[in-house]
């Protein structure tokens, strides 16, 4: 568990699978990942997450509201299918929770988890070149670009942060 100064990161609970899947239905959220997911589709994601925490020890985390203690996002390092290499820390929100600043503020508490408890000396985060919004977290976060590859999803645009 991880706290900020608005928010709680914490692992996925099997009540927030409902959550997810509205996330991953919704066509704005998926934008610029995978497109909308069937319910199927989201609870086979879910699992892989809960998967990765077991194979590796670290993974996505939800994200909490501290207010209210309402799921508004997921935050965090997981190894990335195209770049297994080093953690690949992403971050994705509600909508109705978007520019407040607040997945820099969760992708910070992420960083700061890879390079300190977990120990890792790189972090990478990927995206597409389209993708401004999340482009703009990771340069607040001073990632900067590293690699561009080829993927099924055209060309990813990995940024990189070393530990200081
Ligand atoms: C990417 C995402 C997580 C950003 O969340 P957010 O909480 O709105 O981001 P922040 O408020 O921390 O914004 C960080 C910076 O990006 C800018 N920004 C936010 N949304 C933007 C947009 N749509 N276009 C351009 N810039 C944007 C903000 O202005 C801010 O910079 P500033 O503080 O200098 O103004 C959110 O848009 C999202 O969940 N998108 C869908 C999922 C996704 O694509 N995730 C990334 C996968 S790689």
């Amino acid at each position: 568990m991880i706290e900020t100064e608005r928010l709680t990161l914490r692992r996925f609970t099997e009540a927030d699978r409902d959550t997810v899947a509205r996330w991953n239905a919704d066509p704005d959220f998926t934008r610029h990942l995978s497109g909308a997911q069937t319910r199927a589709q989201s609870d086979a994601i879910f699992d892989r997450w809960a998967q990765h925490w077991d194979d590796r020890g670290l993974g996505i985390l939800a994200v909490e509201w501290n207010e209210s203690g309402a799921l508004i996002g997921r935050v965090g390092p997981q190894f990335h299918r195209y770049w297994p290499r080093d953690p690949e820390v992403g971050w994705a929100f509600d909508p109705a929770w978007w520019g407040r600043g607040l997945a820099t503020e969760a992708g910070a508490a992420a960083v700061a988890w890879g390079f300190g408890e977990l120990g890792y000396a790189r972090l990478v985060s990927i995206t597409t070149e389209a993708n401004t919004a999340s482009r703009n977290v990771m340069a607040k976060l001073g990632f900067q670009l590293h690699e561009r590859i080829p993927s099924e999803w055209g060309e990813l645009w990995v940024h990189a942060l070393d530990r200081e």
